[in-house]
């Protein structure tokens, strides 16, 4: 799957790479929990670094982390270790993972996105209710097709970074194209990685899913899952708000 050589390739420098809030972001999921029930153990699917993970175990939750990409993984079990949390990291698929006991809130933060082909998406959803307890939650965004639309109306967005470290310095050049029609965004481009006089680039095609609220409400529908909130705007105490949806569904 080539998102996932995608998060290959990026693993190292995630942390990095991505937005910071992650207290912020876990205050909303915490002011969510609480208005659905009591639950304290929680399935992060698509755990990435374990960055949500092992805050919310340092809050008093019970936490699994789930990932496809070994790397992610290796990352998240160092970070987990470093400040002495006790979580378990699976490497499972999304689309297809079984708990051995069910579970009664799963949160998925960026990782839904990944997810480009539509049957997979369904199976996914169908998944994750099976691995929920009857009641039980599940929390998770993705990215709004309407306001990415508004904002970007030539659909081709571009980006050149840099990030330096003591040893490394990371160059992006990337260029992400949003289809209309498929609601499909291509990113393209290459990441240059510079350690000393160490340089590897690497090819980047990455691709995203972004959803209008009645496509999204027809597919959890689908699955069987009971609507409890679409929130448009992104996660309540984040301060970084993105154009994304952030929904709760019931099973
Ligand atoms: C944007 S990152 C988000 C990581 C983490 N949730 C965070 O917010 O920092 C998406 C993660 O989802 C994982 N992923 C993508 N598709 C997956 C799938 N089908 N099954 C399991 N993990 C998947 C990727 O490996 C990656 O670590």
């Amino acid at each position: 799957m080539k998102n996932v050589s995608y998060y290959e390739t990026i693993a190292s420098f995630y942390d990095i790479i991505v937005p910071r809030n992650v207290r912020g972001i876990c205050d909303s999921l915490e002011a969510t929990i609480g208005r659905y029930g009591k639950s304290k153990r929680i399935l992060d699917l698509g755990c990435g670094t374990g960055r949500f993970t092992i805050e919310l175990a340092k809050r008093g939750f019970s936490m699994l982390g789930l990932d496809l990409t070994d790397e992610m993984i290796g990352i998240a079990q160092k970070n987990a270790k470093k400040v002495d949390v006790n979580v378990k990291f699976i490497k499972e698929d999304i689309r297809n993972f079984r708990l051995k006991k069910k579970i009664g809130v799963i949160w998925a933060r960026g990782s839904i996105g990944d997810i480009v082909n539509l049957n997979d998406v369904k199976r996914a959803f169908k998944n994750i209710r099976n691995n929920l307890l009857k009641k039980g939650i599940f929390i998770f965004d993705v990215r709004d097709f309407s306001s990415y639309i508004g904002r970007y109306k030539d659909e081709l967005r571009s980006e050149s970074r840099v990030f330096k470290n003591r040893h490394t310095i990371t160059n992006f050049n990337l260029s992400a194209k949003l289809n209309k029609r498929t609601k499909i965004e291509r990113m393209t481009g290459e990441i240059i990685i510079q350690r000393g006089r160490c340089i590897r680039r690497y090819e980047v095609n990455h691709a995203l899913r972004y959803y209008t609220q009645k496509g999204i409400t027809a597919l959890l529908n689908n699955a069987g899952f009971n609507i409890l909130e679409i929130q448009q705007g992104g996660y309540e105490f984040d301060k970084d708000r993105k154009p994304q949806y952030v929904v709760v569904v019931e099973k």
